[in-house]
């Protein structure tokens, strides 16, 4: 199967030597080719150059089967990898968020057994073909959104045969979509109300029961914890980031998003692949997160719904830091998995330049969920996962018309869908 995208406007995010991810002031820097051409074979990316360059394939051997695809006037990104999110859920939230327009806190519906209590209530009664189904049609509706790599967590079973239940989901996901897909144990998320005032004895069920089982059947890449203010302390996540780290998986935690809850230096200290969240980051975090093999992860899908102070991400990249950002697709905080908004809201509210957030989208998050290698930017070798866009001015058209689809056509591993 070859596939040849030809006449296109501008290839976004092109790699010659593929980096790990792209930090401080090179953020805003993006290398794009204009009016180029790219071959993909099988599903992989195998060529791409300006079309002046272009070898004339119509007349190579091999090549008399060539898709060919003329995106005159529109470009080429690679896709999206969101690498945060919870979007194996049943039923939606829409109650709280009425609540939280009335004004109640995030810490308050929670008090209430409103938030992350109310979806594991739902995950409990429904079953793994419905939370599957569920769960697709919002793959679909990523997917047409240009994403083409997402990490998704557990987190909304809080028992033994839940957490189970929702990671046996996203394992049958994993093996159905085109999507590159990982997946994170956060049996961390909440304290479960039969556990309420007993929270060690509840971490210790994380430990000692569901690791081991979640370890057995090979159903998590990542161990997450909600390491914040209310949730898990960073002596509880330690425990439980050891515990995990001894069955090969490595820390994804959640950190900083309610306080200064030192959730960074624990990640860190651990070797996390990312700390996410971030809204609480001072000069400590951010010396301890430089050197690092962290990537910072900044989520403004959530700061936006919860209307919270938001992460400074200027401060970061002034450092020298990476920054990546996700959608955190939720029921709870961030129902949507719109990674052309998360960028919008990034540019807007965070005040990045439109270059760094492709790359905090691209490069950045296929870090952060350990896709770097195969995803993540358009190079050789890599997995042909691109979008194709309508006809658009400017890279910049991307974030800043924020309310349009701007996306004509995606192709994952090669394939046009
Ligand atoms: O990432 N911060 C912790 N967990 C989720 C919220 C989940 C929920 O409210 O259901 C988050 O925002
Ligand atoms: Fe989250």
């Amino acid at each position: 199967m070859k596939l040849l995208i030809s006449n296109i406007k501008t290839l976004v995010q092109v790699e010659e030597t593929p980096r790990k991810w792209v930090a401080g002031t090179d953020m805003a820097n993006l290398n794009c080719i204009d009016n180029a051409y790219l071959l993909i074979e099988d599903e992989k990316i195998s060529d791409f150059g300006r079309m002046e360059d272009m070898p004339n394939y119509d007349e190579m051997e091999g090549f008399d089967h060539v898709e060919e695809i003329d995106a005159t006037g529109r470009m080429v990104f690679p896709s999206f990898c969101d690498s945060h999110t919870h979007l194996v859920y049943a039923g939606s939230r829409e109650i709280e968020y009425t609540d939280k327009i009335k004004g109640l806190s995030y810490e308050e519906i929670a008090k209430r057994g409103g938030g992350i209590l109310n979806s594991a209530k739902r995950m409990h009664d429904a079953t793994e073909d419905e939370l599957y189904e569920a769960a697709m049609e919002r793959i679909h509706e990523i997917i047409s959104m240009g994403t083409g790599a997402v990490e998704i967590k557990s987190g909304y079973g809080l028992t033994v045969e839940d957490e189970l239940k929702m990671l046996r989901v996203i394992k049958r996901i994993k093996e159905t979509t085109p999507l590159t897909v990982k997946s994170s144990f956060l049996g961390a998320h909440a304290v479960p109300a039969e556990y309420r005032g007993r929270q060690g004895e509840y971490v210790d069920l994380v430990i000692n029961e569901m690791i081991p089982l979640v370890a057995a059947e090979e159903l998590a890449d990542y161990i997450d914890v909600f390491c914040d203010e209310g949730f898990f302390t960073v002596e509880e996540t330690d425990r439980i980031l050891n515990a995990g780290m001894k069955y090969g998986m490595r820390p994804k935690i959640h950190a900083n998003e309610l306080d200064y809850s030192g959730g960074i230096q624990v990640g860190v200290k651990y070797n996390a692949l990312s700390v996410d969240h971030l809204e609480f980051v001072g000069e400590e975090e951010i010396k301890c997160l430089k050197g690092s093999e962290t990537m910072p992860t900044v989520l403004p899908g959530a700061a936006f719904f919860l209307n919270m102070v938001c992460s400074p991400v200027r401060d970061m990249m002034n450092a020298g830091l990476p920054v990546a950002l996700a959608s955190d697709f939720n029921p709870g905080s961030s129902p949507s998995g719109n990674m052309k908004f998360i960028m919008s809201l990034a540019c807007i509210n965070y005040k990045m330049l439109p270059q760094e957030a492709v790359n905090a989208t691209t490069i950045n998050s296929a870090y952060a969920m350990g896709v770097q290698e195969e995803l993540g930017s358009i190079a050789r070798g890599k997995i042909a996962n691109v979008f194709i866009t309508k006809e658009i001015p400017s890279v910049e058209f991307m974030p800043y018309a924020y309310g349009s689809n701007l996306i004509d056509a995606v192709i994952l591993r090669g394939q046009r869908l």
